[in-house]
């Protein structure tokens, strides 16, 4: 009997570690930062298929547009860091040097490979230990965001799992400036797709204010989560006036490490942040948990997880290892 009790027990704590949560103060989410980026390249349908499978709870696509309006999975404005663009459309970058998505066609990025993240100069892999660039056959493709909801909401079907999406609004105040409603056009495709309410299993993200804003004043009942950079220009939102202003819109706040420990390994005026955004409602998702960067402050990963997670007392973590992180909640419950 007891023994019964106790599978049951554990049982439940396994499922509770498992399940998406959005109210701050329970279960913890893994989101999948670029897929499971630290092992295949990021934003690609590889990646974010490898982060389902490795157990975690939402799947993270920046999104940007291409010159037909399609959003896209895609981190920089340009493709020439994570793509061969510059092989394929030799003459297609603008005076800058750059290769922007929005000056191709859904049909044109669609014919680059996706490689993994490279120095824009030098061509070398931002992280060397990561998936190689070996020019085989083998080609990933720029996915576009109907095409990483059909993967998530297929897998859903096929293993029952629940597991969210938590895509980003990637230069919102740029799109305008090239002249695009990128909100509207990332509603519609949500919608079409059956995500319209609070209800529903996705949190859009941004580091503009205004893009969220923008969603709110489109009527969307989405939750939204507010993105809040190290830079100095993100000061005020990490004040209790800061954090007021942002329960008026959003349902949770995505800070920077460095916003709760900073490099040295000090707490951030005594952990203000987390306190003060859970106290709004506000969950809290800090970014980003690479084992193969660890800040100075810590020598393990499981180290690094256990001060922001339970330490701190964070809703969730954006990682690019899901599967350190899944292991790590299953073993630390
Ligand atoms: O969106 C959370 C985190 O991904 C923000 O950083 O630059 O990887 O989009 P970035
Ligand atoms: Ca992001």
């Amino acid at each position: 009997m007891r023994s019964k009790l106790l599978v049951l027990i554990t049982v439940l704590a396994l499922l509770a570690c498992l399940a998406p949560a959005l109210a701050s103060g329970h279960e913890k989410a893994i989101v999948a930062h670029r897929g499971a980026s630290a092992y295949l390249p990021e934003h690609t349908l590889e990646g974010y298929a490898m982060g389902y499978g490795q157990g975690a709870h939402y799947i993270e696509p920046d999104l940007m547009l291409t010159q037909d309006g399609v959003p896209i999975a895609l981190h920089d404005r340009s493709l020439e860091r994570t793509t061969n663009v510059a092989e394929v459309f030799p003459d297609r970058a603008r005076e800058d040097g750059l290769f922007y998505a929005i000056d191709f066609t859904l049909a044109e990025i669609k014919q680059l490979a996706v490689i993994e993240r490279v120095d824009r100069d030098t061509r070398e892999l931002t992280f060397p230990d990561r998936f190689p660039n070996l020019h085989s056959e083998l080609v990933f493709r720029v996915p576009t965001l109907a095409e990483i909801i059909e993967l998530v909401q297929g897998l859903n079907v096929s293993t029952g799992r629940n597991v969210g999406i938590y895509p980003e609004t990637k230069s919102s105040a740029w799109h305008a400036e090239q002249g695009y409603d990128f909100e509207a056009i990332v509603l519609e495709v949500l919608a079409a797709y059956g995500y319209t309410t609070a209800d529903d299993n996705v949190l859009v993200q941004s580091f503009e204010a205004d893009s969220l804003l923008r969603l709110r004043e489109l009527g969307t009942e989405l939750n939204l989560v507010q993105l809040i950079g190290g830079g100095a220009a993100y000061d005020p939102m990490v004040t209790a006036e800061g954090l007021d202003v942002i329960a008026t819109y959003a349902q949770g706040i995505g800070p920077s490490m460095t916003r709760i420990i900073d490099g040295d390994g000090n707490w951030v005026n005594d952990n203000f942040l987390v306190r003060e955004a859970q106290a709004r409602e506000l969950v809290v998702h800090p970014y980003t948990m690479r084992a193969d960067r660890l800040p100075g402050y810590v020598e393990t990963f499981d180290e690094l997880l256990e001060l922001f997670l339970f330490e701190a007392g964070v809703d969730g973590v954006f990682t690019d290892h899901p599967d350190l992180a899944i292991r790590f909640l299953r073993e630390r419950q």
